[in-house]
């Protein structure tokens, strides 16, 4: 039993993403634990306050503590990248106590531990502040969950830039902006598709939410809320009749409705586009650019949801 959960542990670390359905009921909830048996699940033995002993599994390596059972039970989530060892200028920018949480990795990455502040879950004497700080954010409760992001990132640079804009007043192409989110400045002579152009990110949702993740919250743009009061994106992948009823309506409307590559998701730029008018070649690709709220197909109608969902889906939507 235990070489098999030896083995399993080191596949969940090889393979984060994997999908192994079964086991995912089998991690405990450890966090804000009655029961010292769930201490052991991060510390190899309870740590005593003020002791300045953690003894924490996996040599201290807080990342891999937590992927353990976040690589699996998380993998559809929004998980903010870690590993990284920040720039000067975003460690100047940070308050103290994220500046010090980058002491507790040997080489100073970003950890896991940067933005939740493991104690609040450990010590009892901490539980009271479950309530408002539900997911122990390192500074928190933020009002807005952006005001966390900008302890590192620089605030200037998120909210006055705006990335939509595309031509200058002269009108010529800012090509500057292009490879804010793609890899490789795209050639809008040869593009044909979403096919031809690369993304300077793997999860597509985050070349966005890095700017919307507050205000990303319509019917549409997520499906509904956890019990926290977390969105759940809207990020289903299509099944082939689908795709077949999505080819149609591009057809029918002359507009667009791009999957994400590899994965075959809906994502942000399924619905809305993201460039400024003009800018593509291909008139279906430029529809819906600087549009009300910049949708390919209006929602009015509920036309947007009818190039996807059946009107028998759209109304036990609306029914819900
Ligand atoms: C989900 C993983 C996890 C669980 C479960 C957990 N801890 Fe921790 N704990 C950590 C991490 C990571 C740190 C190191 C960060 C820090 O020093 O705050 C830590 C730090 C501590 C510290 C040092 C804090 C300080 O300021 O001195 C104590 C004491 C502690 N844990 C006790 C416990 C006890 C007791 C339990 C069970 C009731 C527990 N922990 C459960 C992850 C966990
Ligand atoms: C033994 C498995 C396990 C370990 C190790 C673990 N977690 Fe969790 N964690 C869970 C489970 C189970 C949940 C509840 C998830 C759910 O219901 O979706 C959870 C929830 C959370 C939540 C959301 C809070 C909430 O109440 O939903 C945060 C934040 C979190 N974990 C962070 C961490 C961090 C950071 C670490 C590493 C220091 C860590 N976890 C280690 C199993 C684990
Ligand atoms: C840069 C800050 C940051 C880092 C680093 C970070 N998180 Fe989070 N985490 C957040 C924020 C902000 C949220 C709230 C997410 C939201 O509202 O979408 C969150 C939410 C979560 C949740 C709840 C997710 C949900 O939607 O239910 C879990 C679990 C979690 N984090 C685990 C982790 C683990 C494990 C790591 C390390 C691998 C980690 N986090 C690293 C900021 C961070
Ligand atoms: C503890 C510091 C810290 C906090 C807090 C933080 N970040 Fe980051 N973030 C980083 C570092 C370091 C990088 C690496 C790239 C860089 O230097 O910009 C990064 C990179 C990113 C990236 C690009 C990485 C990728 O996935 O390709 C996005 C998007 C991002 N952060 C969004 C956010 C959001 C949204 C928040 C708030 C919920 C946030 N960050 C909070 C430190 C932080
Ligand atoms: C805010 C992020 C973002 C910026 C900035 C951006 N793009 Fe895009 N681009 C996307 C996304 C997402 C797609 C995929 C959806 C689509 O096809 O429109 C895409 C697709 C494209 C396509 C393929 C469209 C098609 O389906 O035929 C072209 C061409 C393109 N971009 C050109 C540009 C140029 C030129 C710039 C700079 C002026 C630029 N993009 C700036 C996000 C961006
Ligand atoms: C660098 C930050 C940034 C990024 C990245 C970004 N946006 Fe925006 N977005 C803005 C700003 C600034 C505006 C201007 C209007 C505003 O203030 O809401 C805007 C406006 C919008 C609007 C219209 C909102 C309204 O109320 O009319 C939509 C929809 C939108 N963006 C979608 C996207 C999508 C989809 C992506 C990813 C492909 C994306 N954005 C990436 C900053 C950003
Ligand atoms: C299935 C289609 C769909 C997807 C996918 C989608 N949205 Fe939306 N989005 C909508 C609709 C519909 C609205 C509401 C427009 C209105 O108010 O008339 C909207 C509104 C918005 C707004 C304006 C917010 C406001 O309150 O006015 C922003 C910003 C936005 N979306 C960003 C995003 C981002 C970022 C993502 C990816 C995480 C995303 N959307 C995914 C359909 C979608
Ligand atoms: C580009 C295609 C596409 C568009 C456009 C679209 N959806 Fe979806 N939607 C999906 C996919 C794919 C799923 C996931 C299907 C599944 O897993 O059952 C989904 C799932 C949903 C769900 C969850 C269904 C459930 O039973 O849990 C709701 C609610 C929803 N969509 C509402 C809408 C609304 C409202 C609109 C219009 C604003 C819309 N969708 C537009 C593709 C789309």
């Amino acid at each position: 039993m235990r070489i098999v959960k030896i083995l399993l542990t080191l596949l969940f670390l090889a393979f984060p993403v994997i999908s192994m359905g079964e086991e995912v009921d089998e991690f405990p909830n450890p966090h804000w634990a009655e029961d010292e048996k769930l201490c052991l699940e991060c510390h190899d033995i309870v740590p005593r306050r003020g002791s300045g002993i953690l003894n924490l599994k996996f040599e201290g390596d807080i990342i891999a503590v937590c992927m353990r059972c976040h690589g699996l039970i998380s993998k559809d989530k929004s998980i903010h990248a870690t590993g990284m060892v920040p720039s000067k200028e975003m460690i100047e920018r940070m308050p103290e106590s994220f500046k010090g949480a980058l002491k507790k990795d040997a080489i100073g990455r970003i950890t896991c531990y940067s933005c939740h502040v493991m104690v609040e879950q450990c010590l009892s004497e901490y539980y009271g502040r479950r309530e408002k700080n539900a997911l122990f954010h390192r500074g928190g409760p933020y009002e807005k969950r952006t005001d966390l992001c900008y302890n590192c990132h620089d605030k200037s640079k998120y909210k006055k830039f705006n990335p939509h804009d595309m031509i200058n007043d002269e009108g010529e192409l800012r090509t500057d902006i292009c490879t804010y989110c793609h890899d490789i400045m795209p050639d809008r002579r040869k593009v044909k598709s979403i096919k031809d152009v690369s993304f300077k990110m793997k999860r597509y949702d985050m070349l966005c939410l890095r700017c919307h993740s507050d205000d990303a919250y319509a019917v549409g743009c997520v499906t509904g809320f956890e019990e926290d009061g977390s969105p759940i994106f809207h990020t289903g992948k299509p099944q082939k009749d689908m795709v077949d009823k999505i080819k149609q309506s591009e057809k029918e409307k002359d507009a667009i409705l791009p999957l994400a590559l590899v994965t075959g998701n809906i994502f942000c730029g399924t619905c809305h586009n993201p460039h400024e008018l003009g800018v593509q070649r291909r008139h279906e690709a430029d529809v819906g650019a600087d549009s009300h709220k910049r949708l390919r197909i209006s929602r009015q109608n509920s036309r947007l949801c009818l190039g996807c969902h059946s009107s028998k889906e759209v109304k036990a939507f609306e029914n819900k």
